[in-house]
């Protein structure tokens, strides 16, 4: 599928249909991130196997169709990564929209239509979004956060 049609198809989807909204019951860790741009946040929860493997995630938040789908996405994409592949998804996800990407960098799956973010910079704020709260929630391994 080209980019383009991908990227139409699976945001518009996700921003009207979101997968995984609510707050996660039992949840071990959450966080949340603001755009400063508009204002608009996004928060995640989400429970670690004793593994470290992310067992469950939900997000809530008050988006735009890019940062409710970015999000949405996102949810399908890091359920049973490890943290340290999570992590390492989103520093892709960023290198990718923020004009460092290596080859490597593709996309798998739906996913790959947040590439198209990149045709409209102003709006890479709001797809990184989720991804940015996302990687605060990781970010204290072990450390039960409410
Ligand atoms: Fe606020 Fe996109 S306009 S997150
Ligand atoms: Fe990874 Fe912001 S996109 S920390």
């Amino acid at each position: 599928m080209e980019l383009d049609e991908l990227y139409r198809e699976a945001i518009l989807d996700h921003a009207r249909h979101p997968r995984n909204f609510g707050d996660l019951p039992g949840s071990d860790r959450s966080a949340s991130a603001t755009n400063v741009g508009c204002g608009d946040a996004i928060r995640l929860t989400l429970r670690l196997s004793p593994e470290g493997s992310i067992e469950a995630i939900r997000f809530r938040g008050s988006g735009c169709a890019i940062s409710t789908a970015s999000a949405s996405l996102l949810t399908l994409a890091v359920r049973g990564k490890s943290a340290e592949e999570a992590q390492a998804l989103c520093a892709k996800i960023q290198r990718l929209l923020t004009g460092g990407a290596a080859p490597e960098d593709d996309l798998p799956g739906e996913l790959a239509a947040l590439a198209g973010v990149r045709r409209f910079p102003q709006r890479v704020g709001c797809a990184l979004l989720a991804w940015h709260a996302l990687d605060e929630a990781l970010r204290e391994r072990g450390q039960t956060r409410t």
